[in-house]
């Protein structure tokens, strides 16, 4: 028979003095979450007889995931930012908030700060010039209504050819494949870059072996991701997952949507390659355009307060 007592008042006065009840000091929301948090572990453990071998284990887990920094990687990996997308949905479908380009998950490798540009820029740093076909993205970003908006800032970043991305991946320059482009007169925003190449949770770190014992890859498809934001227009966090891909439709991160996918085009054109400036014959083209919804409120504007990685100069 399964022993319980985390429902006895001793347990539920352990909990709530060390989850500080007890006191007039810190935090009342953070109290109320561990308070919440610490019960559900308990129960956790009581009805699933999780042993003490088990727990310490999943102790040691947490501190290796912490230490390596992969938190952020697991929480999409077991759906839990898609899961956030998806409860935004209903609260925005239950608020009658509707259309526009759908939001998708951001992931943990955003860098704030990135370079501005008028229109258009290049975002690559040549690095990679005889290796990675040359990518010329473009598109429009509109309102709900069709109207284009001028002046939104276009904030992307993605991967280079080995699926590795600018800071965290210290071989690369800085913001090498991030940019901010301010869209034209037209709501138009322009780039020249590098296909990037889809990728995978690190073999060797503690997100794959995760998901290794839930018998699950950890790859991603080739992506772009965004922000965009204008005044007046609730900002967007979003992804472009490229056609083709192998994983497009098998993202261990959940992060492909309909509405998301980038169909890219590749092209074998010497003539063509020429008058776009590059000496490769095969170049890819990729046309994406943005709706952005209409802000209910000013704070709508901005995105979440996540704490993001800043480069230092
Ligand atoms: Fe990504």
């Amino acid at each position: 028979m399964t022993v319980k007592i985390s429902h006895t008042q001793d347990v539920q006065n352990l909990f709530r003095e060390a989850c500080g009840l007890n006191n007039e000091q810190g935090s009342p929301r953070l109290k109320q979450l561990m308070l919440r948090i610490v019960g559900d572990v308990a129960k956790i453990i009581e009805d699933l007889q999780v042993t003490d071998d088990e727990f310490w284990q999943a102790v040691d887990y947490l501190n290796r995931l912490g230490a390596r920094g992969e938190f952020g990687l697991l929480v999409p990996g077991l759906g839990l930012e898609h899961f956030l997308d998806l409860l935004q949905d209903a609260k925005d479908a239950e608020a009658g908030l509707s259309g526009g380009t759908p939001r998708t998950i951001e992931g943990p490798l955003y860098v704030a700060g990135a370079p501005l540009a008028e229109g258009q820029v290049r975002m690559d740093d040549g690095s990679e010039d005889g290796v990675a076909t040359v990518m010329f993205l473009e598109g429009v970003v509109r309102d709900t209504q069709g109207k284009p908006v001028a002046g939104a800032v276009v904030d992307l970043w993605h991967a280079n050819t080995k699926g590795n991305y600018s800071y965290f991946d210290k071989s690369q320059s800085d913001y090498n494949l991030r940019r901010r482009i301010v869209t034209d007169t037209e709501g138009r925003y322009r780039a020249r870059s590098i296909v990037p190449s889809g990728y995978g949770c690190d073999p060797q770190g503690p997100t794959q072996e995760c998901l290794d014992l839930l018998g699950r890859h950890g790859q991603r498809p080739a992506h772009i991701h965004f922000f965009i934001s204008a005044p007046g227009h609730r900002h967007l966090t979003t992804q472009i997952n490229l056609a083709g891909d192998q994983y497009l439709w098998d993202d261990f991160a959940y992060a492909t949507r309909e509405g998301l996918v980038g169909d890219i085009q590749f092209v074998e054109d010497e003539a063509a390659a020429r008058d776009r400036g590059i000496s490769a014959k095969r170049f890819a083209e990729l046309t994406f355009d943005f709706q952005l919804q209409k802000a209910p409120q000013a704070k709508a504007e901005r995105r979440s307060a996540r704490p993001r990685a800043l480069q230092q100069a």
